[in-house]
């Protein structure tokens, strides 16, 4: 079942993210958090580590699982998820590192850090909430549209589109990696619920497609549609088209 959350302002779209999560943590503090990179929920977790030093959230007791890591970038480089992670959340809140998990983007191992992670996920058991954002092509994590998509964790190739998007984060398209590691489609969908955050114009095509079109492999967002619990935050322009 989707819930769509229509809000009004930057402010309005964090406030409702970060609450989402919020509220389970102070349910359930041992909770499995599934996170996203990507501009999208930056201003979630800044919310987050407001939240934090209000006293209103701990993660002391939290688990985190993220979606996926480039491969090929040390953990220390600036645009690494891992480190993304860190200097956005982790590192301002009180969540014990060894319990924060991204898969590892090991250049000369990446099967076998796919293998490693979706052993972790299975051990881990259930995630109780997965952040999702939005690619531009309907990807979610790293599932790029294909013919067949994986249910684990696995190595994919990024899409040209993909790496052009990212290559703002970088100084020249040729240092965006071409390979990633990503939690696959099974372990999203095995979560018990699902936030998924669209934000701006460029997202509400791929959006209505995601969200009102066929379910296809071609829109790996598409799939989100067979999930009991995914509540969807849009600001107005990424929700012009639903
Ligand atoms: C990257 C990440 C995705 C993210 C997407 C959208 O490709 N792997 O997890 O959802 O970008 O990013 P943004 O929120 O910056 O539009």
């Amino acid at each position: 079942m989707l819930n769509i959350i229509r809000v009004t302002s930057d402010e309005q779209f964090n406030e409702v993210g970060a609450s989402i999560i919020a509220s389970l943590l102070q349910t359930n503090p041992r909770a499995n958090l599934g996170l996203a990179t990507g501009s999208t929920p930056v201003g979630v977790y800044n919310k987050l580590v407001e939240l934090y030093k209000e006293g209103s959230v701990s993660f002391a007791q939290a688990h985190s699982y993220n979606l996926d890591e480039y491969i090929g970038l040390p953990s220390d480089h600036p645009e690494s998820y891992r480190r993304f992670m860190n200097d956005k959340l982790f590192n301002h809140v009180d969540i014990n590192l060894e319990n924060t998990h991204v898969p590892s983007g090991s250049k000369e191992h990446p099967e076998q850090a796919a293998k490693e992670y979706n052993q972790l996920l299975d051990a881990a058991g259930q995630i109780d909430l997965q952040i999702l954002g939005l690619g531009h092509n309907g990807h979610i994590g790293f599932n790029e549209p294909a013919t067949e998509l994986h249910a684990a964790t696995h190595v994919v190739e990024l899409e040209e589109d993909t790496r052009q998007a990212n290559a703002r984060f970088f100084d020249h398209i040729d240092q965006v990696p071409t390979h990633a590691v990503t939690m696959g489609m099974g372990s999203i969908l095995k979560s018990k619920q699902i936030v998924l955050l669209a934000k701006g114009e460029s997202k509400a095509e791929i959006l209505a497609r995601a969200l009102m079109g066929p379910l296809t492999t071609q829109c790996p967002a598409s799939m989100l549609q067979t999930h009991p619990n995914v509540v969807v935050i849009v600001d107005q322009a990424a929700g012009e088209l639903l």
